[in-house]
Order: structure tokens, then sequence, then C-alpha cells
């Protein structure tokens, strides 16, 4: 576990094998609130422009790897994205694809349709779900509906859903995301990595700290951050457990009473930091969007990586596209599948 996987030796991989049946469960949200709707409407929508992708080669799995389908070899990643965000999915599935020793999908709408494109579950998001419950934060593209359907992802997927890998759009995966997702949660609904060292003071205000009921929610807890990004979730026991009222309590706090500075993290840091299980640091390096007000090019941790993530102002595929690349840029070009940036890349 002490090295990073690239593309080569994930293939020979020598852990467990199990057939990875992979089904993405993508939360559409629609460019406008549906009148009526309450709450998640689960049928299938068409996004913008998936013809402007190429497609991916075609995936195989390993001869160790059990028939696709048995239950057992069942990965389920959630992502949320909009138009915007559809290149940085695709790039993002492209790389679990290319690093998973056993990529190939049961999933029949997936046999039935050219390759890595279809095969996947789309839920609509209606943002209106959210919409009233959204404060102000310091960066405006925090404040988008999308950024908050994670918190209703218990209450999306099907029923039969028991565990969730949920990604933010922005990543690439190079490692097998099997491991992340066999990570022993040890009775906590999250796993995520933890930052202890970070101050955890600073992403509340001081009128939150200086209210003793609400700060009294961390009683009993050694609070650490954890970014939302990439979390591995026990559906069930957030279901049970209530966690999407109690993240929206808190929301429904910040709108009487400032409590917090940025969008959707804090409430989640609320309700979960202290009481999560730590995964290593390797399956999140964010950050790499640069900060949220100038988003300045940053470097690499030192360590090994097994997820990348441009959190953060900067997004990759628009800084190439402007030619202004930062050099983790180039981390993520491999996995653009977008037609015109080949195009580009060409000239
Ligand atoms: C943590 O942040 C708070 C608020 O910004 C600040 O007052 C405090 O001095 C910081 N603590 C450390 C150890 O840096």
């Amino acid at each position: 576990m002490a090295r990073t996987w690239t593309m080569a030796d994930a293939s020979a991989a020598g852990l467990r094998r199990r057939s990875l049946a992979l089904l993405l469960l993508l939360l559409v949200a629609a460019g406008h609130a549906v009148a009526g709707a309450s709450g998640i409407r689960v049928d299938p929508i068409r996004l913008p422009s998936s013809a402007a992708f190429r497609e991916a080669p075609a995936f195989r799995n390993g001869d160790e790897c059990p028939p696709p389908g048995s239950p057992e070899g069942r990965v389920d990643v959630a992502m949320t994205l909009d138009a915007n965000y559809l290149r940085g999915t695709m790039a993002a599935v492209f790389s679990i694809l290319q690093h998973t020793a056993c990529p190939e999908s049961p999933d029949p709408l997936a046999r039935s349709a050219p390759r890595s494109r279809t095969w996947n579950q789309r839920h609509r998001f209606d943002p209106s779900r959210v919409r009233g419950r959204i404060s102000r934060s310091v960066r405006h593209a925090l404040d988008q509906p999308l950024n908050y359907a994670r918190i209703y992802l218990a209450d999306t997927l099907p029923a039969g859903v028991r565990r969730v890998i949920y990604l933010d759009s922005d990543v690439v995966v190079v490692d097998d995301v099997r491991k992340l997702w066999s990570v022993d949660l040890e009775g906590h609904v999250v796993a995520a990595p933890e930052y202890c060292h970070a101050n955890f003071t600073k992403y509340f205000t001081d009128a939150f700290w200086s209210d003793a009921d609400l700060s009294a929610t961390f009683r009993g807890r050694r609070p650490c951050y954890f970014n939302t990004g990439v979390m591995v979730m026990d559906v069930a026991k957030w279901r049970l457990g209530g966690y999407t009222r109690r993240v929206e309590e808190w929301m429904a706090v910040q709108k009487r009473k400032r409590i917090y500075h940025l969008g959707s993290l804090p409430p989640f840091l609320l309700v979960l930091a202290g009481d999560i299980k730590a995964v290593d640091h390797r399956w999140n390096q964010h950050g790499l969007g640069g900060d949220n007000m100038e988003g300045k090019c940053r470097s690499l941790h030192p360590g090994p990586i097994s997820l990348l993530h441009w959190s953060g102002k900067g997004k990759p595929w628009l800084r190439l596209d402007s030619r202004k690349p930062c050099t983790v840029d180039y981390l993520w070009a491999p996995y653009d599948l977008y037609k015109a940036a080949a195009t580009a890349l060409e000239e």
C-alpha cells in the first residue's frame, strides 16, 4: 500500500481480485427549477453536448476478476454535475476506469450503449430543494445549489445501494478505486482524509465560537477539517441517522446568524468533524485549483497520491483552454476526452 499505483501496475495488482461493477450515479442539476417538483426526481435526462467527447477505449477485466455482476464486486460511485462540470466528470470517470483492475460494468445500460459513456444512472437534482437554504459565501461559485446535492445523495440513491463513494467532478483517480471502496468505516457514517493540523477555528465565525450553545456541538469530539469532495458514505446509516436533516438544520442556523464563511463544507463539519473514519491523505490531494479568492497555482504536497483534486477557484480545463495552465494541470490533461481540446493540442 506504500506506493502510488500507475496504470501499468494496476493491472498486475496483487490485491484481492474482485470484479468491479462500477456503477456511476450522477446527480444532474436541471438548469432551472422544476415547477411543482418536490425533491429529487429520478427520471433520466440527457446531458447537453455529450457528442463533444471522444469515446474512451474499451476496458476489459483481468482474467482473475469474477464475472461482472457479482454483488460483492460492486463499486458505486456518485458524482454531481451540470453542463459546466461535464468535462471534468468525463475525465474523472476515465481515470477511474484506467486505474482499476476490473473495470467492466455489468450494468445492462452499459453493455447496450457505447462503452464508457453511458454506463451510469442519472438522477436529476432539483435545485429548488436547497435554494432557499443557501447563504452567500466568500466565493459565489460555492453557493451553487449543485454543491449541496451531496447532502441528498442518500435520499436519491436506489434502496439497494448501501455504500457509495462520492467524488467531486474536478478529480482524477490514479489508483484502484476498489482500495478506497473497501475501507472499514468502523461504525462511522463517512470516511475521508482528515487534517488535524489545519486550523479548524477559522472555518467558523466569532459569532459561532462565542455562542456557548452552538459551539457545544463539538463537545466530546476532537473536530478536524476534512474535505467533502471525496467521501465514502454508509448510505444506510446516513438515512437512519437523519444526517440530511442534521446538515440542513445547520444551514438554517447560518441563515439566521452568520456562523461560517464557506459554502457547503462547514455544515458537514458541524455534523461530522471528529466523527469520521480517517483514510490516508493520498486519497485527496486537494487544493490544486488554488485558493478560493485568487486561484493561484499550487504544487503537489509530498507523499504518495491516489487521487488529485482541483478544489479551489481554478479548474484545469479552463486554465488549459486559456493557455495559462498551472504545472499540476498537465496531470489532468491526459484524461480529458473533450474533442475541442484534442484539436487544440494538435494545432
Ligand atoms: C486559528 O485561526 C483563528 C481565527 O482565524 C486565529 O484567531 C488563531 O490564532 C489561529 N490559531 C492558530 C494556532 O494559528
